[in-house]
């Protein structure tokens, strides 16, 4: 997933895809503002267990930097993902799949990305909400 970039010295470095997106702060508007949407949703909201929205904001945050090639933090405070697994508690139904894009997409277009890195993450989490629905219609 890395491209490859001349530094200064000459010598050539992989560039992981988290560091060309922009690192840290991409992950943290684009997860900050999918929860904005999870905030208000009716179907969505009362799924979170937390009053708090906050940690599982963090929790998801991490998650995607880890994925895309950033620090591991999130396995080391979390273990493996395991999200099939971590997702069986909740009803993850066409119609909380198709809520939960919805947000994703907004947050998306907000970070207005080029579009060759957008379609990369947005392709990444459709094909993985589809996997995590785990109660049929
Ligand atoms: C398809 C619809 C989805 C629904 C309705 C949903 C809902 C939830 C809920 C209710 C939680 C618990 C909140 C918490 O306390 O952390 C959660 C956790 C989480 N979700 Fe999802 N989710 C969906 C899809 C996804 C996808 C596609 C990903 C990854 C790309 C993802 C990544 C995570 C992560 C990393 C956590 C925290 C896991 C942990 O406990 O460490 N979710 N999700």
């Amino acid at each position: 997933m890395g491209s490859v970039t001349e530094i200064r010295r000459g010598t050539l470095q992989e560039q992981t895809f988290y560091e060309q997106v922009g690192g840290e702060e991409t992950f943290r508007r684009l997860v900050h503002r999918f929860y904005q949407g999870v905030a208000e949703d009716p179907l969505l909201r009362p799924m979170y267990p937390e009053e708090d929205l906050g940690p599982a904001e963090e929790r998801f945050a991490l998650f995607l930097m880890q994925y895309w090639g950033g620090p591991t933090t999130y396995s080391d405070n979390r273990g493996h993902p395991r999200l099939r697994m971590r997702h069986a508690p909740f009803t993850v139904d066409r119609a909380a799949h198709d809520a939960w894009l919805k947000h994703m997409r907004d947050a998306l277009d907000d970070l207005a990305l080029p579009e060759e890195h957008d379609q990369t993450l947005w392709k990444y989490l459709t094909y993985a909400a589809a996997s995590m629905i785990n109660t049929p219609d």
